[in-house]
């Protein structure tokens, strides 16, 4: 296979980290990674897996003769760097939330709708986080019976916020009387602690009352499934967990089941693990499934009044399914291609 030039944009950040780990530990096929990050980072050096990288300043001229450029630095650096990367010849993969909506640009989670790269114009969005995890699962279903209706409520970890949520939570958990700068969210007025606590908003409200998190569920979820009429709602909570998203997820189906042919099918859906035996306390839970490449099922039960309605408990690890490892895989089929 042909070595490609690979970009790490936000190379210092929670997901540009992983990243660079995953490149190497999946033998990527680079022949050169360029670490990018802000100014303030330029000359910084990261060890990672035995590899050196000096980090370099995000330039557009940094992405000359890169293949592939990873971009996991926030919407608004994404929106100044990716048509540049795109103009010197890279396909961008970007983990942000800056293209996701854009018609011309597909947003895939590999598990789902590996097909969708196959029609980009140099732009590929990674799916939000909580959006792939809940899919990973669900697609399987859709395919086999249909969906009819998602009702989701999450419980996601603070590295969801990045490097400084999971500092946040360090320092409360040290500090009692240190007064909280990142959670909810870092550029509102009101923040509250998140140690011993949980916090239903994760990002902006609109004016219907929700969260541009939950939107993002919704709307993702529809777009990478090709279903528009999908009816499907969000409650998204920030909870003290280090690492790895929560999902409570309420769906109803279109056609009969038994839960034996759920167990199946999700038994032999790619990436998916079940984990479900209540008579020995097995269920998936955060703490146990940091840096687990596949995502967890388990609590699978009916509806106690609609036949065709499936509670199920979904964990995965959001830094790397839902961001780093879903990105790369995009890149291998890329590659494959
Ligand atoms: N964390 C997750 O679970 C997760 C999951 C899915 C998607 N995402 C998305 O991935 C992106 C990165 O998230 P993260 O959690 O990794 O954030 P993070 O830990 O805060 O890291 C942010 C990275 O972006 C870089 N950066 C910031 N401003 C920059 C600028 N003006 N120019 C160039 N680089 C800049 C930072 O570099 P410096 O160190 O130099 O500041 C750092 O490397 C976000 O869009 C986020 O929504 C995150």
């Amino acid at each position: 296979m042909r070595k490609v030039k690979v970009a790490v944009l936000g190379a210092t950040g929670a997901v540009g980290e992983e990243l660079l780990e995953l490149l190497i530990e999946r033998n990527f096929p680079f022949s050169e990674i360029r670490a990018l990050a802000s100014k303030r980072s330029a000359g910084k050096v990261l060890e990672v897996k035995g590899h050196k990288f000096t980090v370099e300043e995000a330039t557009p001229e940094a992405f000359s003769g890169i293949d592939i450029a990873f971009f996991c630095a926030g919407g608004s650096v994404s929106q100044q760097l990716a048509h540049e990367a795109v103009k010197r010849g890279a396909v961008v993969i970007d983990n942000t939330s800056a293209f996701r909506m854009d018609k011309d640009v597909p947003l895939v989670v590999p598990e789902v709708n590996p097909e969708d790269v196959k029609w980009h114009k140099g732009i590929i969005a990674n799916p939000n986080c909580s959006t792939i995890i809940m899919t990973v699962a669900l697609g399987p279903l859709e395919k086999h019976f249909g969906l009819d209706r998602i009702i989701v409520s999450t419980y996601q970890a603070v590295s969801g916020a990045g490097v400084k949520g999971m500092e946040e939570l360090r320092t409360e958990v040290e500090d009692p009387d240190y007064e909280a700068q990142v959670l909810p969210v870092a550029s509102l007025p009101k923040h509250y602690r998140i140690a011993y606590n949980l916090i239903p908003q994760i990002d902006v409200f609109d004016k219907e009352g929700y969260t541009k998190e939950e939107w993002k569920m919704v709307n993702e979820t529809r777009k990478m499934l090709h279903r528009e009429d999908l009816g499907i709602t969000a409650t998204t909570v920030r909870v003290p967990v280090m690492r790895c998203h929560s999902e409570s997820v309420y769906v109803e189906l279109k056609k009969d089941f038994t839960l034996d042919e759920v167990r199946k099918v999700l038994s032999e859906a790619k990436g998916v693990q079940i984990q479900d035996d209540i008579e020995n306390q097995i269920y998936p839970m955060p703490l146990f499934l940091e840096k687990k490449d596949d995502i967890y099922v388990g609590r699978i039960r009916r509806d106690l009044h609609n036949p065709r309605g499936l509670n199920l408990w979904i964990v995965g690890d959001q830094v790397r399914k839902g961001a780093a490892l879903n990105a790369v895989q995009i890149g291998e089929i890329l590659l494959a291609h």
